[in-house]
């Protein structure tokens, strides 16, 4: 009976009484009997009522129930439902209303999955993105722009980019984009930590639908590396040209003077002679070395992978590397253990030891000791190389792998060094996926060890 109470009922109710009292009005002047009257005003006022419950309950009251599953729908609870258990037009209508639902919660769901995929590819990318408006207001930074400048997003973002990001050079992207209305590119410098960065920046105008300038878009990206590679070959130019001018010179200069002297001089010819060729002979190796580390370095170099046998491998280079020890006096010591076979490249290995060994002569005075172990330890293969020589200082340790890097330039030279020895063994390592260890002590003597994979994952 409340219900007949509730607010759009009352008025129905209202207008009920006003019929039945028309129609009291209207009966009273057939009916003379009063409780006749009564009797059938009062049926009359039950039919009504009995009407209006039943057009409550049929329409009102799931129209009432769908306005509110609605309004919850608009509000963005999509899991709001609606169930009219007759399949009337009622039931039609909950059944579309269900279905909207249904819809606009998959969508609000892709919607999220793609904004939560389009943030993560931002935030991931490795170049640092910044979105400006045409007011020149950050609305948006990813993680890289953080990475590179520091702070959080939070200081970006509605800030005005000339406030928060100190760069004239990001200044002059944005201005020129926006008034050049074109992708504008510029490079400069960062520290962050003392650590120099190189950076390049894009400033790539946006445009709405009618052509109308947006904003702009900054990339930036770290091309640290790609400078370091730049430089590192520009001084590797420089290097070479160096290394070979200094044994041409002499050559020119030696051959020079002996066009000038008669020949009837042979002493000095064949002193001049001998020195043009240990210069020639110099120059030989030093092209070797470079051609060996360029094949080395080149993209398509597939290393000759071969199953090897140790005592073989030992067997192989013994002659040449007992005539080296015997030519400079050292004692020389072989040794195996516990390895019979593993997998690498074999010429690149027999070129490991030699260089290494090379060292080992080279930089031990006469009388010294030089030991060389192949053997096996922890599924890795290993070769290792101690020497009694005269060492090497901890400071330099990390630079000679260093291409032309030499401790004592003279005495590398005198040697027939190159420079390039251990930078070779470097690479020929690194290809292999092993690893290298220096141990040593100057006037004690020097220690490195190479590791291979035993069964390599090439
Ligand atoms: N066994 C060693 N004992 C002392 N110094 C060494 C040894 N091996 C390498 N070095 C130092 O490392 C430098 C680089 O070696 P490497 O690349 O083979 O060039 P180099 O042609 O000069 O031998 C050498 O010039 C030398 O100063
Ligand atoms: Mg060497």
């Amino acid at each position: 009976m409340r219900a007949l109470f509730s607010k759009p009922l009352i008025s129905y109710v209202i207008g009920i009484l006003l019929v039945i009292t028309t129609t009291g009005f209207v009966l009273s002047q057939v009916i003379e009997n009063f409780f006749i009257l009564i009797a059938v005003l009062l049926i009359e006022f039950i039919i009504f009522l009995l009407f209006l419950l039943h057009f409550y309950d049929k329409y009102m009251k799931p129209i009432k129930k769908a306005t509110k599953t609605v309004d919850e729908i608009v509000k963005g609870n999509y899991r709001a439902r609606f169930h009219h258990p007759v399949n009337d037009t009622i039931g039609q209508l909950s059944k579309r209303i269900n279905a909207l639902a249904r819809n606009l919660s998959e969508l609000s769901i892709q919607e999220q999955m793609q904004s939560e995929q389009l943030s993560t590819v931002i935030d991931n990318t490795e170049s640092g993105l910044i979105l400006i408006d045409s007011k020149g207001y950050i609305h948006l930074v990813n993680r890289k722009i953080i990475d590179m400048f520091g702070g959080t997003p939070k200081d970006y973002r509605g800030y005005l980019y000339y406030d928060v990001l100190e760069n004239e050079v990001i200044h002059e992207a944005v201005q020129k984009a926006f008034l050049y209305e074109k992708n504008i590119k510029y490079a400069f410098t960062n520290y962050k930590n003392k650590d120099k960065f190189y950076l390049e920046i894009v400033g790539a105008p946006i445009f709405n639908e009618r052509n109308m300038l947006k904003g702009a878009v900054l990339v930036i990206y770290d091309i640290t590396e790609m400078k370091k590679l730049e430089l590192m070959r520009k001084d590797f130019v420089a290097n070479v040209s160096h290394e070979l001018k200094t044994p041409i010179t002499s050559i020119k200069g030696f051959a020079e003077t002996l066009m000038e002297t008669p020949l009837t001089d042979g002493g000095t010819h064949n002193e001049f002679l001998s020195i043009i060729y240990n210069e020639s002979h110099r120059l030989q190796l030093l092209i070797e070395d470079l051609l060996i580390l360029s094949k080395l370095e080149k993209e398509d170099f597939k290393l000759d992978l071969e199953e090897i046998d140790a005592e073989q491998l030992m067997e192989d280079i013994s002659p040449l590397i007992k005539h080296q020890a015997q030519e400079k006096g050292i004692h020389l010591a072989l040794n195996i253990q516990e390895v019979n076979t593993f997998e690498a490249d074999k010429e690149r290995v027999k070129q490991v030891i030699i260089n290494l060994l090379d060292n080992a002569f080279n930089y031990t005075p006469k009388g010294g000791n030089v030991s060389l172990s192949i053997g096996s330890k922890e599924e890795q293969f290993y070769i290792q190389v101690k020497d009694t020589g005269i060492g090497i200082e901890q400071e330099a340790l990390p630079r000679i792998f260093e291409r032309f890097y030499r401790v004592d330039k003279a005495r590398s030279r005198n040697t027939g060094g190159t420079g390039l020895g251990l930078a070779i063994v470097k690479h020929i390592v690194e290809v292999h996926h092993g690893d290298i260890k220096i141990e040593s002590e100057q006037d004690t003597g020097t220690t490195i060890t190479v590791f291979l994979p035993q069964d390599n994952p090439l």
